[in-house]
Order: structure tokens, then sequence, then C-alpha cells
């Protein structure tokens, strides 16, 4: 199939592109959409066989659920059993924005849209495009990131297009996501809600909200202790294997590590800090997420360097960490399974 193409406004997207974008939805076509974190691969959310062309368009596995995004706050009540106060909270406080509450479902969800789960993923994103064309298709719309499975979230329709042209029917073009992290995810159907992924809304602002938050068992477990390598899945994978070092250290060990590599005659890449990168070798092909101390800025950096290596070929990658406070959790989190869990402590 041919990938139709069209370049909307952020702010003010023309009404009839949208109009066109959500007649494909409505038809149990596949539409690449713009959110503030990063694009979507939306589909009917109540139509079996649209969410089964987003598994097969992303090369997904089919029990890995899919998130449902609404237009209006009001159209939880269609999709979930009941909504617990402190999903309520968090709802009235975060929504619309890049938080996804994991509820009860109703029978309306289908079984393919959630794995079979008798829970259901939501979320009300802020975009502009995305809540209009959601509006506009009158469905919730099922969409993960639109990217190849196990490659890094697209953060621009030219990163969509690499991944899936030819594959779906059409991807709107807003240019580039502000956040460049996905949503949060946080299941409030446990006693003490649990965050089962770090996102735009940090630990910090649903302490705020909730007073208590439990981290997953598999995000307590990857925060505290590194796993070995190859124990999980591949996700947000580079072109090369990569390694990722943490610590006070990072910068010294990744200037070391490189060094090291460059002599032993491999193709070296590097995701780095603005500040680091000014002091590795010329030789290094060297991807820049930002200043330091810029979280936000990492974010919303950071799938972009990791694709920077599709055209710049390396055979190894070396990864600088950085802070764990704020959006660092979201991209700590990211870059350990980029990483594959390869981890050196400095
Ligand atoms: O920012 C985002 O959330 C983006 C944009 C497009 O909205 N979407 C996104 O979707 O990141 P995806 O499919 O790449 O990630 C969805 C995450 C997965 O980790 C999935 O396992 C989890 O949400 N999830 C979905 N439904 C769930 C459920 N019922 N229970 C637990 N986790 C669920
Ligand atoms: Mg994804």
């Amino acid at each position: 199939m041919e990938t139709k193409y069209y370049l909307v406004d952020k702010e003010h997207p023309d009404k009839r592109i949208l109009a066109e974008a959500a007649d494909i939805l409505r038809r149990g076509g596949l539409v690449a959409f713009p959110t503030e974190t990063v694009y979507g691969l939306g589909a009917n959310g109540l139509d079996a066989q649209a969410a089964a062309r987003i598994y097969a368009a992303k090369g997904r596995p089919s029990d890995n659920p899919l998130i449902l995004h609404i237009a209006d706050s009001g159209d939880v009540a269609l999709l979930a059993r009941r909504i617990p106060a402190n999903a309520a909270a968090l709802m009235a406080r975060y929504w619309p924005g890049p938080l996804t509450i994991v509820l009860d479902r109703t029978d309306v969800v289908p079984d393919a849209v959630t794995g079979g789960l008798s829970t259901v993923a939501v979320r009300l994103p802020a975009s502009t495009v995305a809540r209009e064309l959601i509006r506009l298709a009158g469905v919730p719309v099922a969409a993960p990131s639109a990217n190849t499975s196990g490659r890094p979230s697209p953060t621009t329709a030219q990163a969509v297009l690499a991944d899936l042209s030819g594959r779906i029917d059409a991807v709107l073009d807003a240019g580039p996501c502000d956040i460049g992290v996905e949503s949060t995810v946080v299941d409030c159907t446990t006693p003490v809600p649990t965050l089962l992924r770090p996102g735009g809304i940090t630990l910090e602002m649903l302490l705020e909200t909730l007073g208590e938050v439990e981290l997953d068992s598999a995000l307590a477990e990857s925060t505290a202790t590194p796993r070995s390598p190859g124990m999980k899945y591949t996700h947000y994978a580079p072109a090369a294997p990569m390694t990722l070092v943490e610590g006070a250290g990072a910068a010294a060990m990744v200037r070391r590590k490189v060094t090291e590599a460059l002599a032993a005659g491999w193709r070296v890449g590097a995701v780095v800090s603005a500040e680091t990168a000014a002091l590795l070798p010329s030789a290094v092909v060297k991807a820049v997420y930002g200043p330091r101390d810029d979280a936000a800025a990492i974010a919303a950096n950071l799938y972009q360097a990791l694709r920077h290596f599709d055209a710049c070929p390396v055979d190894v990658i070396y990864a600088e960490g950085i802070t764990e406070s704020g959006l660092g959790l979201a991209v700590m989190n990211r870059l350990r399974k980029a990483a594959g869990y390869r981890i050196l402590q400095a």
C-alpha cells in the first residue's frame, strides 16, 4: 500500500485533513499521528480487526496490550468498569497529558486490544492534532508508538516512515514531539497505584497527587541492580550493540571505553551529553542528546540520538547515563532497555 503523507500545523491543523484521516480510522485503517510524547500508530480501538492490523504492521507480539486514546475525560466511562478515587484524582490533575491509567475494562473493549487482560490502559493526550483526530474519528483510538517492534519510538514523521512506509495508510506530520519519551503508565487497579512505566509525568508529580506509589517489580529491580543482558526482549534498540555507563564517573568511563574500542579497530558510536561529546576523539560517531543537566532536553532528543546510527554505521556504542530525578527516571529506563541491560557502573 502507498502511505499517504499529510503535513499539518501543530496548533491549527487543517480540519479537512483531519477529517480524511479520521475517515481512514473509522473504516479500519491505520493512521500514524503526533502526540506530545511520541508518534502513535492509530486504529479504531473498538474494532478487533483494526487492532490486529497494528500488531501486523509493527511486528508486535500480540500479548503486549495497546493504549486506548480518548478526546474527552468523560469517554473513559465507556471503557472502564469503575474509576477509583486515586485514578479520578490523577485524571483531574494530569489529563490531558502524558499519563496513561490502567483500569478494569468494560465489555466493549476487544480482547485484541488488551491482549486478553481484564484491564485497559487509557490516555487523554494533550496534543491538539491527536485530540481533534480522535474526536473526529468518534471512537477511542488504539495507538502504540509508531515504530517497528524493538526499535526506538519515533518522535518525527520521518522516523515513522523509516519504519512503516508502505505498511500503514497514512501519517500526519506536525513536526517533532515536545516530550520525546512515552507517557507514564500507572496501574490504578492495585490498592496502592503501581508505576509500570516512567514517562512524561514524573514520579515526583505522581507522589504529589497520590502520596504513595509502588514501583512495578521489574522497574524496581532494574533501577536497584542492573539485570543480566538478554534477560528481557529488546526494546528501543539502536543499530549496534550498546553498553550503558551509569554513575558519577560515567563521562570519564565512556571516554576510556571509546578510546579502547577505537584502538581495537572498532567503529565506535557514543550517545552522550554535549559536555562529554566535546572531549571525545573525532573518530567517534557522536549522537548528542543535550546538556547533561537538562533532563527535559535529553528526553526530547533521546530517540533521535538512538536512531542516529541507522545512517552512520558503527560496531559498538557506549551511552552516558544521567541522574535519575524528574524526567531522568524515564530517560534511564529507556537507555537501560536500549542497552539490553548491558550496564557498567562508574
Ligand atoms: O506516550 C505514549 O503512551 C505513546 C503515545 C502514542 O500515546 N504510546 C505508547 O504505546 O507508548 P506503547 O504500545 O508503545 O506502550 C504501551 C505500554 C506498554 O508498555 C504496554 O505493556 C502497557 O502500556 N499497557 C497497555 N495496556 C496495559 C494494561 N492493560 N495493563 C498494563 N500495561 C498495559
Ligand atoms: Mg512502544
